[in-house]
């Protein structure tokens, strides 16, 4: 069953819109000329990625990876497992991680660690929310949507529990 309310909408459809559209630009121009992987860490991240991709204006393919998710809580049990892994060889690839949202930073870092492994020509991160207050580990985001407080969110891809995620807009979830 579906729980909880939205209490706020945090950031609008065209907020999103706008900001996807200056971060394709900017992700554009950076990597032009070069042979660029984006990875979309499931689930959370798939609408994001759909977006973004179609504001990146050059040759570009795309690989999916999941890593275990809170279930049903707000909180991260601090564990991170690798549940479904890439296809793509990643050696020698410009890479850019696609997540949703970077809360503790655990799921980043551990995701990154394996991937670092397999020796990409450039490993980076795109995020479109960054939760600062919340980091347990560094990440160093290097294209960041937004900086928000520590709200739980849902929407645009972000889940309670795998519900709210087709919400057009993210909002701050009140249980
Ligand atoms: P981290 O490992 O704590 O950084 O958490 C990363 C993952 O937890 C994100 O990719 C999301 O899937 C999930 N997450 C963290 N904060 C939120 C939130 O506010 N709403 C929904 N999911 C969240
Ligand atoms: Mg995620």
């Amino acid at each position: 069953m579906i729980r909880g309310k939205i209490s706020r909408i945090l950031l609008s459809e065209s907020d999103i819109e706008a900001k996807v559209k200056e971060l394709g630009a900017q992700i554009t121009q950076d990597y032009k000329d070069k042979d660029l992987l984006c990875i979309c860490l499931l689930k959370g991240s798939m609408l994001f990625l759909s977006d973004l991709i179609r504001r990146i204006d050059m040759p570009l393919q795309v690989d999916v990876m999941r890593a275990s998710s809170y279930g049903e809580s707000t909180v991260s049990s601090g564990s991170v497992k690798i549940l479904q892994d890439l296809d793509a060889d990643i050696s020698g690839k410009h890479v850019l991680m696609i997540e949703d949202i970077v809360d503790t930073g655990r799921t980043l870092a551990k995701t990154l660690d394996l991937l670092r492994f397999r020796q990409p020509q450039s490993l980076k991160i795109c995020a479109l929310l960054d939760k600062p207050s919340r980091r347990e580990v560094p990440i160093p985001i290097d294209y960041r949507g937004f900086e928000i407080e520590n709200h739980f969110v849902v929407g645009y891809g972000l889940d309670f529990d795998e519900y709210y995620r087709n919400l057009p807009y993210v909002g701050i979830l009140e249980l």
